[in-house]
């Protein structure tokens, strides 16, 4: 062991809009600005996260001028969310779109219901949805993916696995098909628990 991991603490992403970042993970997310640095970086936290006295798990920085400017050149500045869910693969591996190297950004949310209930809420402010709801094989965890306004995905998960120290099942390596992803792929098995 070299570190004395205590487990992920935060995650920081750059943004093209702080201000619409900020407004997105506070109004679907019920995420809260713990401080911000000048007009460049927001601090945020759940609700879960501040009765934990955690100062922040999110840090959101605003891209600077150049970096925009760069995507601007390779036409990505403008986001049509919607685009990103058309393209889809049909067959495959059920990958996600996304703009960059984070794949995605998951929170858990208490249970099925819930990721049901997200998954209504996003419908109903025509918020694009990648996947879901569904159950990963590698985890067992519901889940229900989306984008962020820079087209990050979020992943809701709830009812995830116990870990092997936990009693939970040991490692395995699980094969690259699609049913490892979604246990229910092509299958009409409906959620349980
Ligand atoms: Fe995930």
């Amino acid at each position: 062991m070299v570190v004395e991991n205590m487990g992920l603490d935060h995650v920081a992403i750059k943004v093209r809009d702080i201000e619409e970042s900020v407004a997105f993970y506070r109004n679907v997310l019920n995420m809260e600005v713990s401080d911000r640095i000048g007009d460049r970086v927001a601090f945020l936290r759940t609700p879960n996260v501040a009765a934990e006295s955690q100062h922040h798990e999110m840090n959101i920085t605003q891209m600077s001028d150049a970096e925009l400017e760069a995507l601007e050149e390779r036409g990505e500045r403008d986001l049509d969310l919607h685009d990103f869910a058309e393209d889809l693969p049909e067959d495959g591996p059920p990958m996600l779109p996304t703009t960059g190297p984070i794949y995605h950004i998951a929170f858990e949310v208490p249970d099925f219901e819930a990721l049901e209930a997200a998954k209504d809420g996003l419908q109903e402010q025509d918020h694009p949805v990648y996947r879901g709801t569904g159950r990963h094989g590698p985890g067992n965890n519901f889940y229900l993916y989306f984008p962020d306004p820079d087209g990050y995905p979020i992943e809701l998960t709830a009812n995830m696995e116990d870990a092997p120290e936990e009693g939970g099942r040991p490692a395995r390596r699980w094969p690259t098909e699609p049913e490892t992803w979604n246990v229910w792929h092509d299958s009409e098995e409906l959620k349980e628990e």
